[in-house]
């Protein structure tokens, strides 16, 4: 899975210990989450370190969308997120699994407190429209499929073993252990039949006196109606190694990493500085910018670690090899599109009783919308009404932003009652059209993975890339982060042996 770029652990748990830096100069390019982890660890090890950003702003994708928040995409219009105070969406990073413990050190580290991200409820619904049967096209509650999945499939499964079909391939005493493991995992009953379970909720549920008293148990689907709604699809969903039923997001907004980063070196950012070019020999490097006003500069140090995304930092004149450059042109970037839906009453929450999770979607250009996982029982909440990626998240942000929140809207529309008219402000992003960024996340081939991005993971002369891309934890902070744990650490020990 590690050599596929597939769920690897996060290598590095903690930051390499870096000490005798001795002054010498590292210019830091982005102070995104990786940059900033540069500039912190290498300032602490006693390195010069200046830090260049493009936006007034520090944290990079790491950002959280609330009132006065402003976006302004590559040819589109200016949206200034209007939610109410205390409301936002985090429209980049937005969940750390357990395993992130590098993402989890800076959470620490800067007491930025964490709390549950619920990544998984199977209270929620399962909207798949391009299944057969009765049950397409109808919200289907993910309990009620995962219970009727698990019990239609363990049913089958108990009556071929217990009717022989398996004797060939196992002993007695194994037939008998696995005949009782599915009558736990599918809740059969004695006859080997799969009648329902308590798990997948009550018709009429229990409850005080001899009315409803023990309730009402539910009927399950039949299981050719679950099998061909495809909505059993989605239960694979939170058993990837890196989504998990529960998850962490920081408590008030994803920007508070960012922010705790930025009280620590913060003062060694220049924010509004556009990069313009690059250049190095064997003494240094030197690196000229626009300042805010449009004023032009430079700025020499010996080394240079560079964040750009390799989508911006390919138009940039960087005096590189040509191998290096080759290797830059050689990944794509992923379309990306979010929308943060502030909702006038959390009729989730009050209708449906769903605390968290998602709501799953065969429509390509949904795919999922997702319920605040802080706020609980408030008035207002902020729902993610879309997540796509891809050609869906390339043709539905070619939408104005009011015709993104309506696409939103109609989506929320086929599962709950008065969703759209809920809505009362939206705030979007397509990743792939934001300045400085040209896409949400690399996304290397497996061709160009082995071939270009060892090319990029080496110094070229001195210039160490990090950030995401230089990673096998794509699309997550703890990629930048350990990307930049893993340069600083180089770079420091080229120092010394120098
Ligand atoms: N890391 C990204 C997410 O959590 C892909 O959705």
């Amino acid at each position: 899975m590690t050599a596929l770029g597939f769920g690897i652990a996060s290598a590095q748990a903690a930051p390499p210990k870096l000490a005798g830096g001795g002054g010498k100069k590292v210019i830091v390019l982005g102070a995104g989450v990786a940059g900033m982890t540069a500039a912190y660890e290498l300032s602490k090890a006693g390195y010069e370190v200046t830090v260049l950003e493009a936006r007034s702003f520090a944290g990079g994708r790491c950002q959280t969308a609330r009132k006065g928040f402003k976006l302004t995409e590559l040819g589109g219009e200016t949206q200034e997120c209007d939610f109410d105070e205390g409301l936002y969406i985090n429209h980049g990073p937005w969940r750390i699994p357990y395993h992130h413990q590098s993402t989890l050190h800076y959470t620490k580290e800067f007491n930025v407190p964490v709390e549950i991200f619920v990544n998984d409820n199977d209270h929620s619904y399962v909207m798949f429209q391009h299944g057969k049967g009765p049950l397409a096209g109808k919200p289907l509650r993910k309990g009620e499929v995962a219970a009727d999945m698990r019990g239609g499939a363990a049913e089958i499964l108990a009556k071929s073993v217990k009717q022989g079909a398996l004797d060939a391939q196992m002993s007695a005493e194994d037939r008998e252990q696995l005949i009782a493991y599915l009558v736990g995992e599918g809740y059969l009953t004695n006859d080997l039949a799969y009648k329902g379970t308590e798990g997948r909720g009550f018709a009429i549920p229990p409850g005080p006196g001899v009315d409803p008293g023990p309730g009402k148990p539910s009927t399950p689907y039949a299981f050719a109606d679950v099998l061909h709604s495809n909505a059993w699809r989605v239960l694979t969903s939170v058993s990837n190694y890196d989504q998990q039923r529960t998850m962490f997001q920081p408590v008030g907004g994803m920007d508070r990493i960012a922010k705790g980063f930025e009280g620590a070196v913060g003062h060694l950012i220049r924010y509004s500085h556009q990069v313009k070019s690059f250049k190095q020999n064997a003494k240094g490097v030197e690196v000229a910018f626009t300042d805010g006003d449009g004023k032009p500069g430079t700025i020499a140090a010996d080394y240079c670690i560079c964040t750009i995304p390799l989508s911006v930092l390919r138009q940039i004149d960087i005096q590189v090899s040509k191998p290096f450059k080759e290797a830059m042109a050689n990944v794509a970037y992923a379309p990306v599109g979010k929308i943060g839906l502030q909702m006038k009453r959390r009729f989730w929450e009050e209708d449906h009783h769903i605390y968290g999770g998602h709501v799953y979607f065969d429509d390509p250009e949904v795919l999922s919308l997702s319920f605040p996982s802080t706020g609980w029982q408030s008035k207002k909440g902020v729902i993610l009404g879309y997540y796509q990626f891809g050609g869906q998240a390339a043709k539905v942000s070619a939408l104005s932003p009011a015709e993104r929140q309506a696409l939103a809207g109609r989506a929320g529309d086929k599962v709950f009652d008065g969703y759209s008219a809920s809505i009362e402000n939206s705030f979007s992003v397509a990743w792939h059209r934001v300045e400085h960024n040209l896409g949400g996340w690399a996304q290397w081939s497996d061709e160009e993975r082995a071939k270009s991005y060892p090319v990029l993971c080496e110094p070229d002369g001195r210039l160490y890339l990090a950030g995401e891309h230089m990673s096998y934890i794509g699309g997550w902070q703890a990629g930048g982060i350990e990307s930049a744990w893993q340069q600083i650490a180089k770079l420091h020990a080229r120092v010394h042996a120098a």
